[in-house]
């Protein structure tokens, strides 16, 4: 495994991890054990996911039986657009502790750039728009997570630049990370140089397309399937690697963070086998020119109403 350094919070982050989105309840806890059985020592989630607290049954089985302790496994959460204020945080990251069964995360991040009321818990159609979101506070709030121990680095997820560069120009301690759909069709390469020269480490969701779910979380994919396009395919068949390993290895190649995600113990198990080939110059030029821009983003949160006229909404709105 590779690892990224951390330059304002402490520590290392594996650069593959396991993703956890729309994992059920009843096929994650399988799955997260047969990822740690597979040498997977990061894990990513939220409160929005609704699975911490089967992630936290699962590390306490493996903490007690001693096959690992706490300083070997790497775990992310995130502040959920529902408690998207200074005054929710530290209930919600205590939550979130609780649930996981631990006593700090290695890195907790603001989820969404913009901040919902929900009147009905989890019923993501009902919630409203608050549109009093203050980056900058939430960000004190944060950063007072890192002085209480809660929290070994900080960052935030789904920013754009102008987001991203206001909180970096405003913080005491500086966000570490940044969590970005990021993918074969939507490589958004400014704002992963932006990042690069701000020392703010990039994590990649839905790096292999976000299959599973996607009509009912109302996302869309104009292109052919990223496992079914011809260079990948290409590529693939030269190296003899499966079409997963060449797009992960394409992004890591980059410098970037992988959470792939899988409930199938083969492909979790060959995911992570990312590190004991390279793509050459050409190939991966290859692979950049995919590159679809804006058209090629899946997840636009259209499932949150009304969303797009959220003043922090950090997308193109559609026309
Ligand atoms: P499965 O769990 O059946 O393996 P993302 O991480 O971009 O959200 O994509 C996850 C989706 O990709 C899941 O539907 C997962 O299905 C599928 N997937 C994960 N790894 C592989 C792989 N190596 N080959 C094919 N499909 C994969």
């Amino acid at each position: 495994m590779e690892y990224l350094k951390f330059k304002s919070g402490t520590g290392s982050i594996p650069i593959v991890g396991y993703g956890t989105w729309q994992a059920k309840e009843s096929e994650l806890k399988t799955a997260l054990n047969e990822a740690l059985k597979s040498g997977y020592r990061h894990i990513d989630t939220a409160t929005a996911y609704g699975n911490e607290h089967v992630i936290g049954e699962v590390l306490k089985e493996w903490f007690e039986s001693g096959q690992i302790s706490r300083e070997d496994v790497f775990i992310t959460s995130k502040l959920p657009p529902f408690f998207n204020r200074p005054e929710d945080l530290e209930k919600t990251i205590e939550k979130s502790l609780k649930d996981l069964q631990l006593d700090y995360l290695d890195l907790y991040l603001i989820h969404v750039p913009f901040s919902l009321i929900s009147k009905v818990p989890d019923d993501y159609a009902t919630m409203e728009l608050d549109t009093s979101t203050d980056h900058i506070k939430i960000w004190k709030s944060m950063e007072e997570q890192i002085d209480k121990g809660r929290a070994k680095a900080i960052g935030v997820s789904n920013f754009n630049i102008k987001q991203l560069k206001r909180v970096l120009d405003n913080s005491r301690i500086k966000p570490d990370n940044l969590q970005i759909e990021h993918h074969l069709y939507l490589q958004q390469p400014e704002l992963i140089a932006f990042c690069k020269e701000n020392n703010v480490t990039v994590t990649a969701y839905s790096c292999l397309g976000t299959r599973a779910n996607r009509e009912s979380m109302g996302l869309t994919l104009k292109r052919p399937e990223l496992m079914e396009n011809e260079t990948v395919l290409k590529i693939a068949e030269k190296h003899n690697r499966t079409p997963a390993q060449i797009l992960l290895r394409h992004i890591v190649q980059k410098g970037i963070v992988v959470i792939p995600k899988s409930t199938n113990p083969q492909r979790l198990a060959a995911n992570i086998q990312v590190f004991d080939f390279k793509l050459s110059d050409d190939e991966m030029e290859a692979l950049n020119a995919e590159d679809q821009g804006e058209e090629g983003r899946i997840l636009k949160f259209t499932f949150f109403n009304n969303i797009q006229n959220h003043p922090e909404y950090p997308f193109p709105r559609d026309k």
